[in-house]
């Protein structure tokens, strides 16, 4: 069945995971973003509305993610009339919540149901990854557990590439975003460009170890492979004032590792209960307050349904 309008949400998420840099990421419950399509009879793409944005992101349909992604999906299936998108953005821009990648899945969701559902989740990657790639380079580790949910490795680009992972049963996140935006491309420029066979063998190591520890559900073992990061978090730190404290206070208020969200600034703390979760929460904004800087801490869990559709008619 077809729809004259549809209307989506994509959830936030995380990329990496310590060591995973660009093969792994995690949705997030709670925040993300909307959108509303509508075919019209023109061929263009046209944002009636965007709002959330602080008036930041590009209107031009050929630079805005949304439109993108979109227009990926409708010339793969030969679609000649345009759209109309109404976007709500509900996850801060340059914040390392993927909000990015929940633009090109929120658009590409809403208009897939508008076709008829011709695709799986799975199957939109491609198009999503045509939007997310105008900011992030093409590396699905946003945009598969946005489209998915859950905690997903994937290690290339394809669809062939998605391996859901088991998600522990006391998986709680404290999450703390600075008001301090960090462009994921200068988080991408500041990476060596080279490693040693040393390194290269310690960073394998600590994703197995990392994807084994899932797998066995220990909560210590996985935090211990994901703050063993020796690429690219240390170059990063110094885009993330008080990061070193921040992880102190969250190991001191009982989380089990901390880990720079995507390309940052927000910073992410795996704990073993949801009053452990609220607790690091707390303590890590108080270490931003005290330096007199701004940001949004909050106490969530892994999403594990992805992108949904929230009405369609
Ligand atoms: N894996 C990406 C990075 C996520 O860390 O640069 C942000 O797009």
């Amino acid at each position: 069945m077809a729809f004259s309008r549809a209307e989506a949400f994509a959830p936030a998420t995380v990329a990496n995971l310590g060591v995973g840099f660009d093969i792994m990421g995690l949705a997030l419950q709670g925040m993300g973003d909307r959108a509303i399509v509508e075919f019209r009879g023109a061929p263009e793409i046209v944002f009636s509305d965007i709002r959330g944005d602080g008036g930041k992101l590009p209107r031009d349909p050929a630079l805005n993610i949304a439109a993108v992604s979109a227009r990926a999906l409708l010339e793969h299936v030969g679609e000649s009339r345009g759209l109309t998108i109404q976007l709500f953005k509900g996850l801060p821009l340059s914040s390392g919540l993927g909000s990015s990648a929940a633009s090109a899945v929120v658009s590409v969701v809403a208009l897939n149901k508008l076709l008829g559902e011709p695709f799986t989740r799975r199957q939109l990657l491609p198009f999503c990854l045509e939007g997310e790639a105008l900011v992030s380079g093409y590396h699905a580790d946003n945009v598969a557990p946005c489209l998915l949910g859950g905690i997903i490795l994937v290690a290339g680009t394809t669809v062939e590439a998605i391996q859901p992972l088991p998600i522990p049963d006391e998986f709680h996140l404290a999450l703390l975003t600075p008001d301090v935006p960090v462009p994921t491309d200068s988080a991408r420029k500041i990476l060596p460009r080279h490693v040693t066979l040393q390194t290269m063998i310690h960073q394998t190591g600590a994703v197995a170890k990392l994807v084994d520890a899932l797998h066995r559900r220990d909560l210590a073992a996985l935090g211990a492979a994901m703050e063993s990061d020796r690429v690219v978090e240390p170059a990063r730190a110094c885009l993330m004032p008080m990061h070193k404290e921040a992880r102190a206070a969250a190991r001191q208020a009982g989380a089990a590792a901390v880990f720079i969200g995507g390309a940052g600034p927000t910073l992410c703390a795996i704990c073993d209960s949801a009053q452990v979760a609220e607790a690091t929460a707390r303590a890590m904004q108080a270490v931003y307050q005290a330096a007199n800087i701004s940001g949004i801490s909050q106490a969530t869990c892994v999403d594990q349904c992805g992108a949904v559709v929230l009405k369609a008619d």
